[in-house]
């Protein structure tokens, strides 16, 4: 493990010669799915399913997973391995080893400005979580009705200075690691952190299923009924896979350099998206009894389950306990996400800039705090701002809505669409067998749909987007 923490401290701007190599496939799986899973798996996915519909929009949404998230989750750690430093660094030396356009390394920079503006709003949300260590642990949750525990959360969302102070802490937290390093750590805390997190969340699926509306939430979830996707949730069920899967901005090429050769990229890619999707999946098992049980709405938004599980907590035996774990489970989860949203940007100033990682770490963290006062303040005073709800595709987008609608449906899917471009009709296919090597059938699979079909669908969901 020490060559493996050593690795995951040192993502960070060193010369090729001192980069270490993650000690086994498994310190990789763990490094990515900590970035993977996170408030995308236990936040978003729920609120999203619950406002496209269920069924017809989570199927969508793991074939997206299948067929463009993981062929394009590949690529990603294949051009890693491949340029063997940070992602600019990479897509430098492989483009300049193939004599490409050296434009491509633009690729990275998007990637860069993705994650500022996400760690923006998702460190807000992270922030949500904190909040709510204090409020299960004190015993506010017991026994309280639906409307009272709706109360606690508007109570939340309209108090702009208590979201300031957990949006400050959690920003503080991410800063403190990215600062310091302090990955090793972390990572190997992570090894316990996560597997709890799921066992608390089969806990919750157990608790779920005596409410007697499990049935109907498998039924929501699993019964697809196309009547109810809109072209807007395929492009939201699209977006979903880049966002939950840490796809294109170039983390999981970072975190792919780092990957020793002789270790499949395929299986390792296949690992992390499984796990990614099981918690997601196990997360909506959770929700939706709650919410049918409760004659709540599955469309309500991004409250949904600081308003359900809460619910759930006041109402089960140890329920202060498990609502207390869980939450700060949650915040880890969200910790180590955070942590791979920030490092890019840091990484992009001490290169190009020249700045020693605490500055970098600090102008990076307060520009990215700084912005996430605006999503803060979408929240409650500027709750009916719309800064660009004169075009009719971001109609009563609030600041909050705009930064995950612009990053996670726009930047993410583009920069994943260059990076299917750029490695399935640029780079020589010698190197890519080389990298991956696969069987021959396993590979041509691959292959296809990366030059095919993952550009394609990617391209069409856009364009009926657009008109
Ligand atoms: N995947 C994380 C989640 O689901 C969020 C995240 C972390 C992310 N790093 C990323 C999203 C990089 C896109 C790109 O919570």
């Amino acid at each position: 493990m020490s060559n493996a923490s050593s690795a995951a401290s040192g993502v960070m701007g060193q010369t090729p010669a001192s980069r270490g190599l993650w000690s086994s496939r498994f310190a990789f799986i763990l490094a990515a799915t900590g970035s993977a899973v996170g408030l995308g798996n236990i936040w978003k996915f729920p609120y999203i399913t619950g406002e496209n519909g269920g069924g017809a929009f989570v199927l969508v949404y793991l074939l997206c997973i299948a067929a463009v998230g993981l062929p394009i989750m590949m690529a990603e750690v294949m051009i890693g391995r491949r340029g063997g430093h940070s992602p600019v660094n990479s897509m430098r030396a492989i483009t300049k080893r193939g004599k490409l356009s050296p434009s491509w390394r633009w690729l990275a920079a998007v990637g860069v400005l993705a994650g500022f503006l996400i760690l923006s709003f998702y460190s807000v949300i992270g922030g949500w979580a904190l909040s709510y260590v204090g409020t299960t642990a004190t015993g506010q949750l017991t026994g309280q009705s639906a409307d009272q525990i709706g109360a606690i959360f508007s109570g939340l969302l309209g108090s702009p200075g208590k979201l300031l102070l957990w949006h400050t802490v959690f920003m503080a937290l991410v800063m403190l690691v990215v600062a310091r390093g302090l990955r090793g750590g972390l990572e190997r805390a992570v090894t316990i952190l996560m597997p709890a997190l799921f066992v608390l969340l089969l806990i919750m699926v157990g608790y779920a299923m005596t409410t007697g509306y499990f049935g109907e939430a498998v039924a929501f979830l699993f019964q697809p009924d196309f009547s109810k996707l809109t072209t807007a949730g395929v492009l939201v069920a699209m977006g979903h896979a880049f966002f939950t899967l840490s796809l294109g901005m170039g983390i999981m090429m970072a975190y792919g350099s780092y990957l020793p050769k002789g270790i499949s990229i395929a299986k390792t890619s296949m690992a992390v998206s499984v796990m990614d999707t099981v918690v997601a999946l196990l997360a909506g098992l959770a929700i939706f009894p709650i919410v049918f049980a409760n004659g709540l709405e599955p469309g309500a938004g991004p409250g949904l389950i600081f308003q359900t599980l809460p619910l759930a907590f006041g109402q089960m035996p140890m329920g202060n306990l498990f609502g207390t774990l869980f939450f700060v489970l949650l915040i880890f989860a969200a910790w180590t996400s955070g942590i791979s949203l920030l490092e890019p940007l840091v990484e992009w100033l001490e290169e190009q800039k020249g700045m020693n990682r605490t500055v970098s770490t600090l102008a990076a963290g307060i520009a990215c705090w700084l912005l996430g006062i605006a999503s803060i303040l979408s929240l409650n005073l500027w709750s009916d701002f719309a800064p660009l709800g004169m075009f009719s595709m971001f109609e009563g987008k609030t600041v909050f809505d705009l930064l995950d609608f612009l990053t996670a449906n726009i930047l993410l899917p583009l920069g994943g669409l260059l990076v299917a471009v750029f490695a399935g009709w640029f780079m020589s296919r010698e190197a890519l067998e080389d990298e991956l090597a696969l069987a021959p059938a396993s590979f041509s699979m691959w292959y296809r749909t990366l030059r095919y079909f993952t550009p394609v669908a990617v391209a069409v969901v856009f364009i009926y987007n657009l008109v």
